[in-house]
């Protein structure tokens, strides 16, 4: 079973498959609905609606003619299983925006894994795209952007190994002031 972190790394890297210049990560938990929403929002070329219906559902497609991949009806299923959904909108040379939310309460929702590291790791990999990642709850929310690491670091590149470390350590300390024990696994039974 991939954690939400691994799928974050999938879905990140279709972003910058797509020739990116931004992309834009949000983490949620919302207190209302107790959803876990993660959406991730770029700026590359985009699908176009044949195509998009079968990259989210290719289980029920009946055309082949283009092979797709596994990366999003996995995460669409894990979102399943948990009560919650996955959507994409795209548009051709404009970008793509997707959606998946996790019943926080489900015991069937995926551990969150190391988002922190997750980040770090794109942020300091790609570093031509703007990231920004932003985490938010009831109890508080935090932004980072690579365009306002990139004018700290005044000229260090953000792709140099010290900086995905303290990246790292940085979004630890944001997720738990901000999320606190609530993304915590449920274990079966409590
Ligand atoms: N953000 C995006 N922008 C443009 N096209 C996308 C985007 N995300 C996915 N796609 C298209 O949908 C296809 C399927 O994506 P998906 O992540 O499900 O599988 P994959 O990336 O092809 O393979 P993998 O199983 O390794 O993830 C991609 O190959 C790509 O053509
Ligand atoms: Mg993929």
């Amino acid at each position: 079973m991939k954690d939400l972190s691994l799928h974050l790394m999938d879905i990140a890297q279709n972003s910058t498959h797509a020739g990116a210049h931004r992309v834009d990560i949000v983490l949620a938990a919302e207190s209302e609905t107790r959803m876990l929403v993660l959406t991730v929002k770029d700026d590359g070329k985009g699908m176009d609606a044949e195509f998009l219906a079968r990259v989210t559902d290719p289980f029920t497609t009946t055309r082949t003619t283009r092979k797709v991949g596994l990366g999003i009806p996995l995460l669409k299923l894990a979102a399943e299983l948990s009560g919650g959904s996955l959507e994409i909108d795209s548009e051709p040379g404009k970008g793509t925006f997707l959606r998946t939310g996790f019943r926080l309460d489900s015991i069937d929702r995926i551990p969150v894994g190391d988002i922190p590291g997750t980040i770090a790791a794109l942020m300091t990999a790609w570093t031509d795209i703007e990231w920004t990642l932003c985490l938010q709850s009831a109890k508080d929310r935090y932004e980072i952007t690579t365009a306002e690491i990139k004018e700290v670091l005044d000229g260090v590149s953000i792709g140099n190994p010290a900086i995905a470390g303290w990246l790292a350590e940085s979004i630890e300390e944001a997720m738990t002031n901000v999320f606190g024990g609530i993304l915590d696994e449920i274990a079966e039974g409590s």
